[in-house]
């Protein structure tokens, strides 16, 4: 069967490189979570997308705060960018999104894999949330398709399912660039798990596979980094054919069974990130904190013995 959204993303990065007209990606790392947000703008029109942003937190307080996406906000106005997109890649189990702060101080269409619906509907079960709390993903402003384009200023872009390490990845094809989410991490260290609810370690290696046939120069941005043995310095960015031929886990020549064999056995050993509980309660709910109890406050809930 042929696929012609990749086929599509790949003439657009064919194109974009011939045409020398490049997205500028600029990078804020928060080493409270390793995660990358990426502010990426058409340096003709000046518009821009902020993807995956941080919601500063607190765990031991329960306090928020936006030093993290102020300093993507502070950036944004010093360069003169125009914001159309809050981009996330998935529903994070790491790290909260800070989608909505932004984009009440910058604008910007809020945007995530349509297949949010059915991570909504897996957590919804586990938080045992309320009737009130929709699972069609109308808190965000936009669910987007496997090969839906859209553009930022001048320059194409494309939207790639890539499910694997949860049903609902993205990955944002941007020019010469691709925002992979947790698909990929830098080739010294690796893919992603693929053990949340939903997950899976087979569809995360033919999602992966798919991204490789982009072509070898395609620049790569990463949503973690965890620096990496005989590494000590963060780093988010790296090209396709890098990882194809250097990827720790799933280089040119490993196939499935290796990958699903080593990825399972390595997902075992791992327990569940520092905020998983917190995080998907506001990430299920595009950043946004469960409605306030009848004293004006917002709770999370912690699930005992299920996760
Ligand atoms: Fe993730």
């Amino acid at each position: 069967m042929t696929d012609t959204h990749i086929e599509t993303a790949i003439q657009q990065v064919d194109a974009a490189l011939a045409s020398k007209r490049l997205p500028v990606v600029r990078t804020f790392f928060d080493e409270a979570t390793f995660t990358a947000t990426h502010v990426v703008h058409d340096p003709e029109t000046m518009r821009a997308a902020v993807i995956d942003s941080v919601l500063d937190f607190d765990q031991p307080s329960g306090r928020t705060s936006h030093a993290s996406a102020d300093a993507v906000i502070d950036y944004v106005r010093a360069e003169g960018l125009t914001v159309d997109w809050l981009l996330e890649t998935h529903a994070h189990a790491d790290h909260l999104s800070d989608a909505p702060y932004i984009q009440k101080v910058l604008g910007g269409t809020l945007v995530i894999g349509s297949e949010i619906r059915t991570v909504q509907g897996v957590f919804a079960k586990i938080f045992n949330e309320p009737a009130s709390f929709a699972q069609d993903g109308s808190q965000f402003d936009r669910l987007i398709e496997d090969g839906e384009r859209f553009t930022l200023g001048g320059i194409d872009a494309i939207a790639l399912h890539v499910p694997g390490h949860t049903p609902a990845c993205m990955a944002y094809v941007i020019g010469d660039a691709v925002f992979v989410g947790d698909t990929l991490f830098m080739p010294d260290y690796g893919t992603a798990r693929a053990d949340f609810p939903g997950g899976d370690a087979g569809t995360l290696f033919r999602s992966i596979r798919r991204l490789m046939k982009l072509p070898d120069p395609t620049r790569v941005f990463l949503c973690h980094d965890y620096k990496a043995p005989n590494r000590d310095q963060f780093v988010w960015e790296t090209t396709i054919g890098a990882e194809k031929t250097g990827n720790v886990h799933v280089h040119e020549g490993v196939n499935e069974d290796e990958f699903v064999s080593m990825r399972e056995a390595r997902d075992a050993t791992l327990g569940m990130p520092r905020l998983i509980l917190p995080s998907l309660q506001v990430n299920i709910r595009a950043g946004h904190m469960p409605e306030p109890e009848d004293n004006g406050v917002s709770y999370l809930k912690l699930p005992l013995n299920l996760l």
